[in-house]
């Protein structure tokens, strides 16, 4: 019988914009249990979650490997605000950085000086949806924020010295823009760029809400869609697709 493995590099050489990387990613989603491949060739590699239990395990391995895989296409995700003033939804991609289950807790950063920051501050509630087109499930997941940052007497602050000094110097560069992002400037390289640990802020994003939809890549009938509150334990319901 044709290996789990074999079979997946068939599967990402048909689909040439895969890299080996996500094949191993794959692997690993495999092995830890999240989806089953004992059948040859590429048509049997994705089933249909199989009940709420693992559609929703399925979700928090997509995160986890989402972080924990080099160069994963699914660390980009996109997260939503509402903007208070004008009353309209904003979102944007921004980099997963940490997964936590267990916390039900998903963190990103971001410079202080960033319209979403003032956002989040008028309004705690977020939004961040992901696709993940090799296990072809969509996350839509409902967080409330806190922002850590040094200037708050209220939050660790060994958790935000940690998180600066584990980036690379060309990535705190993204941590001190002058002027502040979205300003308004006369010419498009008017700005500079001095890392600066104030400017620097984690979004830690705590997840009480997710809305999990699978697509079949080939039956419409094999479309499954489920919604999970914190409130009631992440039991889940199954929803119409
Ligand atoms: C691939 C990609 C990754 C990004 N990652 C982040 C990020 O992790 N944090 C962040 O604040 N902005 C990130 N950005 C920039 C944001 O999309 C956005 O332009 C910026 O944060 C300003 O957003 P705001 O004006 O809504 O605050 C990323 C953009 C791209 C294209």
């Amino acid at each position: 019988m044709m290996s789990i493995y074999s079979s997946l590099k068939k599967f990402t050489c048909r689909r040439s914009r895969f890299n080996v990387l996500e094949a191993n990613y794959i692997i690993s989603r495999n092995l830890s249990g999240c989806t089953t491949n004992t059948g040859v060739g590429t048509r049997n590699i994705i089933q249909p979650p199989s009940c709420l239990n693992s559609f929703w395990e399925s979700a928090w391995n997509i995160l986890d490997n989402a972080v924990s895989t080099r160069g994963s296409s699914t660390r980009y995700v996109n997260f939503a605000t509402i903007d208070s003033y004008t009353n309209t939804p904003e979102a944007r991609i921004v980099a997963l950085q940490h997964v936590n289950r267990n916390i039900d807790r998903i963190d990103f950063y971001a410079d202080m000086t960033s319209p979403k920051v003032h956002q989040i501050q008028q309004n705690k509630e977020g939004a961040i949806t992901l696709w993940d087109p090799l296990f072809f499930i969509q996350s839509r997941l409902s967080v409330k924020v806190d922002i850590l940052h040094l200037g708050d007497d209220n939050c660790d602050k060994d958790v935000v010295k940690e998180a600066w000094d584990a980036l690379p110097s060309r990535i705190q560069l993204c941590y001190g823009a002058n002027p502040h992002p979205g300003a308004q400037i006369d010419d498009p390289s008017n700005f500079t760029k001095k890392a600066n640990i104030m400017n620097f802020c984690i979004f830690a994003c705590n997840v009480y809400k997710m809305d999990l939809v699978y697509l079949d890549p080939e039956d419409r009938m094999r479309d499954r869609r489920a919604l999970y509150l914190k409130s009631e334990n992440w039991e889940g319901k199954w929803l119409s697709p």
